[in-house]
């Protein structure tokens, strides 16, 4: 395609309200034509190491031949049908059933959506309903942490904790309450002598839950891995910690893993790193590697039995057009079997301990405050002086242009400039992204 080309779709473009849109962030946007393992194509001939994997999902690379093919196979049988209760299909019941116990034991049942928003939301209902069946209709609030990202539906931005996703959407809906993240590089909290950053971040839990009462409170929900809010590996004590204090207060613990979820932090799911298990699991994104849109949650068993008992006209209303999805759940059900082929995990344990040392070496650089990442799931902070600790964003979105111009997409959270690779990614391509984001920052300087 011609140049030429291309500024007629780009102008064609603008017929399009693009997601998270201001016009000055659309102004040249990267038109992208194909792709093939972690490698982008534009329409005007741009070859792009793709360090994000699309938006964190693509986790087995872009142009996979089987994944195409069971999508294909699966439209050609049946594409869709309802799988509304009395109705449904075989892919989503394989789905499933392969699913249950494969993140956490005693999370056997699996509700499909078509995303992480969705899925997020289903857990807050999931919760209230659950509450409601046992006889505590009163608990419905949902602690999250500032600093998270839960998604876009009504319910998903107020339990996200970034005001940027809330300033023109309010007033703020009811039920949501927000405490400090375990962020040991800047940590917001009360910390007190000889506590850890861990104790001090679990203890705002406890203490707002309460605050509240603790017979108001539905659920907490936590990113393993804070992604969107700035890549916050937790320090060791902190979930454990997390789950005591939701067993003692009798507080659902929702794990959003739509993108820790499916081998991105070196295990299938992240809260393994700890060995606690959630009582909701949120997962999207690299069920299918991004090649349909999926998503879902998965409930405790104990939770699935109280359903069980409900009477008719206390149903579970709650369902969207694409749950269980045919397609989608076929090329779910291929994506994983290759994954596990591949053994995902164990390769984003060791190519994301390759990336980490080599982002490393960019400590060097006056403006890279941290480095830090679990697995393929990597994150640099620019700051001003590292003796301040000082976020400067605008560098950070120099940095991260200077690195689009030769070849290489992360992307700028803040001051944070996230990694989040395929996991199919080669040890060559590792330092690939090491060289082009170090090439990058010298061009600005700063040593
Ligand atoms: C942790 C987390 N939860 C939820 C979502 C929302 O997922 P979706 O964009 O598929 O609705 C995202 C999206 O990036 C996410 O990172």
């Amino acid at each position: 395609m011609t140049n030429q080309d291309t500024a007629v779709w780009v102008e064609k473009d603008k017929k399009q309200l693009h997601p998270v849109y201001h016009p000055k962030t659309h102004i040249n946007p990267l038109v992208i034509e194909r792709g093939e393992g972690v490698w982008l194509y534009t329409t005007d001939g741009q070859k792009i190491l793709d360090g994000m994997a699309g938006l964190w999902n693509v986790n087995i690379g872009y142009g996979n031949e089987e994944l195409a093919r069971a999508a294909y196979d699966q439209m050609k049988a049946l594409a869709f049908t309802s799988n509304f209760a009395g109705m449904t299909n075989l892919p989503s019941i394989k789905l499933a059933d392969k699913l249950a116990g494969f993140a956490y034991e005693g999370l056997n049942t699996t509700f499909f959506t078509s995303g992480g928003s969705e899925a997020n939301d289903s857990a807050f209902k999931t919760a209230r309903y659950y509450w409601k069946r046992k006889g505590k209709p009163g608990k419905y609030k949902v602690i999250a942490r500032k600093g998270a990202y839960h998604g876009v539906t009504l319910a998903a931005t107020f339990a996200t904790g970034l005001e940027k996703y809330q300033t023109m959407f309010g007033p703020a809906i009811d039920g949501f309450v927000h405490i400090p993240a375990p962020n040991r590089y800047r940590f917001e909290g009360d910390r007190r002598p000889g506590e850890s950053v861990g104790q001090a971040a679990a203890r705002a839990l406890e203490e707002a839950i309460l605050h509240e009462g603790p017979e108001t409170i539905a659920a907490f929900i936590a990113e393993p891995v804070m992604s969107v809010g700035g890549l916050i590996v937790p320090p060791d004590d902190y979930f454990p910690l997390i789950r005591a204090i939701c067993d003692k207060y009798e507080v659902l613990l929702i794990s959003d893993e739509v993108i820790t979820g499916f081998g991105r932090t070196g295990e299938w799911f992240a809260l393994k790193h700890w060995n606690i298990k959630p009582d909701i699991l949120s997962f999207a994104k690299a069920i299918t590697s991004g090649y349909a849109q999926l998503g879902g949650i998965q409930i405790s068993d104990e939770i699935r039995e109280t359903m069980e008992s409900a009477a008719e006209s206390e149903a579970y209303m709650h369902g969207y057009t694409y749950s269980g999805h045919a397609m989608a759940c076929a090329v779910g059900i291929k994506n994983l079997e290759l994954m596990e082929k591949e053994n995902y995990p164990a390769r984003a344990k060791e190519l994301g301990k390759r990336l980490l040392d080599g982002l490393k070496t960019l400590l060097e650089f006056s403006f890279v405050g941290d480095v830090r990442g679990l697995g393929l799931l990597c994150g640099l902070e620019i700051v001003s002086s590292k003796e301040t600790k000082a976020a400067d964003p605008a560098l950070t979105m120099k940095i991260f242009k200077a690195a689009q111009e030769r070849g290489l997409r992360t992307r700028p959270l803040g001051n944070v400039l996230a990694f989040s690779p395929p996991l199919s990614i080669t040890e060559e391509e590792v330092d690939e992204i090491v060289k082009r984001l170090g090439a990058a920052m010298d061009s600005i300087g700063g040593n």
